[in-house]
């Protein structure tokens, strides 16, 4: 580790219990803040968008994430969480500013966007006068907390006491509480010995829980956070890729995967076939990855990743496909359920959501799409308002020639085929998140399509001689 080392490096006093503010309280920050709050630290979030801070004040969480909106008002209630727009407020606060704020894709290129993350590190670098600690947690390209670091000292009053450390989040959206309080593991990248302590006083009550702890350098924990989400989104789009392998000799993926997984060398989790990966992390995360890897001359260990991609926006395309064959070869006017919007269940993000891309396809093939998800119609209609949203299942399924199950609700898996048969135009179903019983709906009188498996009565291509 290489350890900048200055007077006060190892004689300023850590602060047992430091004070915290959170910056950018959106998916990630809101739940680090409330979080935070949780373990017993006083907490200040902080965000530019002045309605998503009344919102979190006034004890409403603006977004959809089990267990959170109960513990946000259990929190403030405490009085040791708030919420301001006010930087100079956050800079007196806080002892180890967070910041949590967006990295999107560039709009010009696979890069990250990283004006978001400038922006705050320089509204609380050119006001903390104090020494304190700055902690990146969005995910960023390898080498830009260096980057800060100078920046940073540039612009701080302070100079070099102001120091950076960087401590990459790996929170799902549908889990995010429960995956802050007990982590896998944490990591930090730190500079200094006094920033691994003060980072360690900030999450002593998960450490004392037995997680794993890797202390590393900056690059490296930059470099952990985009290593595992292409490894993740490798693993998915690898069993996608047999399922277009089985779709051309009429194999099941289902079987394939499940004969994969007994092999503890491999393992079942995110080896389920489907329609493929999306949100705000992984297409992005993956792409400026590449492109970073390209710029530091390394392009080519990472290529892979290009085909991670392809294979991954293919899955909607063939998702396209059968939902069209089963229209009978035409959408044009075709009623078409789309189950589904959010880019997984449990969560109300539409960000890069497969779901949502096919509704939006399937509609510019001239098929009349009825969306309905549990959580996620008014992000999905903001961003593709000419779609129709629905309140419920069986609006959404009524009259329609094909349905679509594009996000694996609980819900959609738990209806009942009959029931819903009942409604339909046709009993006819594409199911791109193999989350339904094909047998229960075959029986039921369905025409059962999925990504991957073959229709009934295909035959396997033979093998040439
Ligand atoms: N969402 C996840 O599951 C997740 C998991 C791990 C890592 N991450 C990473 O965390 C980061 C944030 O992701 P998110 O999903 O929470 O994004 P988000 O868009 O939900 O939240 C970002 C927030 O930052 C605020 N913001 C922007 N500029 C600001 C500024 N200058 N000062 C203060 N606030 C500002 C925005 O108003 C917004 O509320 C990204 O880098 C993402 O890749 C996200």
């Amino acid at each position: 580790m290489g350890t900048t080392r200055h007077p006060e490096s190892t004689s300023h006093p850590i602060a047992e219990r430091p004070r915290i503010t959170v910056v950018g309280v959106g998916y990630l920050g809101a739940t680090h803040a409330v979080c935070m709050a949780a373990l017993g630290f006083d907490v200040l979030g902080v965000d530019v968008d002045e309605r998503k801070v009344a919102e979190l004040a006034a004890g409403r969480v603006p977004f959809f994430e089990p267990g959170l909106q109960a513990k946000l008002s259990e929190m403030l209630a405490t009085g040791r969480l708030a919420f301001t727009t006010e930087f100079d407020e956050a800079a007196r606060f806080g002892d180890v500013h967070f910041v949590c704020v967006g990295t999107p894709q560039a709009g010009d290129s696979d890069a990250a966007d990283l004006a978001f993350v400038d922006q705050a590190f320089e509204a609380l670098a050119s006001r903390i006068d104090r020494r304190a600690l700055l902690v990146g947690k969005s995910t960023v390209p390898i080498g830009t907390a260096e980057r800060l670091t100078r920046m940073v000292r540039e612009r701080s009053p302070i100079g070099d006491r102001l120091e950076l450390a960087w401590n990459p989040e790996f929170l799902r959206e549908g889990f995010a509480v429960e995956d802050t309080l007990h982590p896998d593991r944490l990591v930090f990248g730190v500079a200094s010995e006094w920033a691994e302590r003060q980072l360690r006083a900030v999450y002593a009550p998960i450490l004392a829980q037995g997680t794993p702890l890797v202390v590393a350098d900056l690059p490296t924990a930059e470099l952990v956070k985009v290593a595992a989400n292409s490894f993740l989104a490798t693993k998915i789009s690898y069993i996608n890729a047999m399922a277009e392998v089985c779709e051309a000799t009429g194999a099941d993926v289902d079987l394939l995967a499940a004969a994969l997984s007994h092999d503890a060398r491999i393992g079942g989790r995110f080896l389920k076939p489907g329609l493929g990966f999306g949100g705000g992390c992984l297409p992005k995360d993956i792409r400026a990855f590449a492109h970073r890897a390209e710029e530091l001359g390394v392009g080519e260990a990472v290529a892979f990743l290009h085909q991670v991609d392809d294979i991954n926006t293919r899955r909607r395309l063939r998702m396209v496909d059968l939902v069209r064959e089963l229209a009978g070869g035409d959408l044009d006017g075709a009623r078409i359920a789309a189950l589904g919007a959010a880019f997984k269940p449990d969560s109300d993000d539409v960000r890069d959501a497969p779901a949502l891309d096919v509704a939006r396809m399937l509609s510019l093939e001239g098929a009349h799409v009825v969306v309905y998800d549990p959580e996620a119609n008014a992000n999905a209609h903001r961003a593709y308002p000419d779609l129709d949203y629905v309140d419920s299942l069986a609006e959404a399924v009524t009259d329609a020639d094909v349905v679509a199950l594009l996000t694996e609700w609980r819900e959609f898996g738990e209806a009942d085929p009959e029931a819903l048969g009942e409604l339909v135009g046709r009993r006819r179903i594409v199911d791109g998140r193999h989350a339904l019983d094909a047998d229960a709906y075959r029986g039921a009188g369905w025409e059962f399509r999925a990504l991957g498996r073959p229709a009934p009565r295909r035959s396997v291509v033979p093998a040439p001689a």
